[in-house]
């Protein structure tokens, strides 16, 4: 088993990466903890022993479950069984669970533990490290949360053998990503190896920058097209597909501006292929409408913002042209 721990001080956490990590339940809750409320959805197909009294609260599947209504209920039902602040929430599933029951823990009782047990490769090397919780509102995704670190995280990579192949490329293309913020050869790792690297380096930039004061928007790379393709909502893409095409769109970018060589640019696409993720446009994309939505991402802050590669490895441009945005839409068509 690999563990590698997120430095933040009295909130610091381990994340424990491996065969059977779910397994380890019991010992990872918060001690003195005698309650568990365990939030999960029908289909994930584990069930967890966490060794003191528990509940199983299920929420829903799809993006519909991820709503302050979800979490409304769980709240309720929580308080219907008497779960107080020396209990504990546990999350398991992928991204969506880790979000609602973070959420949900992060504001019941003013803030109860939480664990997640990871069941996809998405949550592993993403969702459920580092803090961040939400809901979506009909006005947009992710639009009300929380910072609300677990008390541990399970990755239990045995769960991996059994993930439909669409579930596997969601979390590749955030894995994809993570060749680009180091120089490490991750490519040359196996993989509980380069989950748990994929992990240290997520933890390394939270350790740094909780709250996204800036340099935890590095870990957006890729994502200011992903971003606008899903809000679009009308092309069949998932998560890391999006973010496969965002990571070619940003090194298109970055080439156009002179920052990176078309060497570069080839290793990004070889990369993004490397995990069977698109690296072009669908064929029906209109460009206009999606560098409309580019423009309306939440994370610019007034003006064009991409997180771009140069000679000094990733850093966030402010204030991208028009022009340029159009040219590098046209490298990716
Ligand atoms: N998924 C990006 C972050 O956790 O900051």
């Amino acid at each position: 088993m690999l563990t590698v721990t997120v430095a933040l001080e009295e909130r610091a956490y381990d994340v424990l990466i491996g065969p059977g990590a779910s397994r380890e339940l019991a010992a990872a809750l918060p001690s003195g903890v005698t309650k568990v409320a365990v939030v999960t959805q029908p289909g994930i197909g584990i069930d967890v022993d966490p060794g003191v009294e528990h509940r199983v609260f299920p929420i829903g599947t799809g993006e519909d479950a991820k709503s302050i209504a979800t979490v409304e209920e769980l709240c309720r039902a929580f308080a219907q069984w008497g779960l107080n602040r020396a209990d504990c929430v546990v999350g398991v599933g992928g991204g969506l669970v880790s979000d609602v029951a973070g959420f949900a823990a992060s504001i019941y009782h003013r803030g109860v533990p939480v664990v997640y047990v990871a069941t996809t490769l998405l949550a592993m090397v993403d969702a459920a490290i580092g803090g961040k919780t939400g809901v979506n509102l009909p006005e947009g995704k992710n639009l009300v949360g929380t910072y609300w670190q677990p008390s541990a995280v399970l990755c239990d990579t045995d769960l991996l053998a059994s993930l439909p192949p669409r579930e596997w490329r969601s979390g590749a293309g955030e894995m994809a990503k993570y060749h680009f913020l180091t120089g490490d050869d991750l490519a040359a790792l196996p993989i509980e190896e380069r989950i748990a690297r994929c992990v240290e380096i997520k933890a390394a930039v939270v350790a740094d920058d909780e709250r996204e004061a800036e340099g935890r928007a590095l870990l957006n790379y890729g994502h200011t097209l992903a971003h606008a393709l899903e809000t679009a909502g009308r092309y069949d893409l998932r998560h890391g597909e999006a973010v496969g095409i965002g990571l070619v769109y940003a090194a298109e970018l970055a080439h156009h501006l002179g920052r990176i060589d078309a060497d570069r640019v080839a290793e990004h696409r070889a990369v993004v292929s490397s995990y069977e993720l698109p690296d072009r446009l669908p064929s029906d994309a209109d460009g206009d409408e999606l560098l409309t939505l580019v423009g309306r991402d939440k994370k610019a802050l007034g003006a064009v913002t991409f997180v771009l590669d140069g000679p000094a490895g990733l850093e966030i441009v402010r204030g991208i042209d028009h022009r340029d945005l159009v040219a590098a839409l046209e490298a990716i068509t």
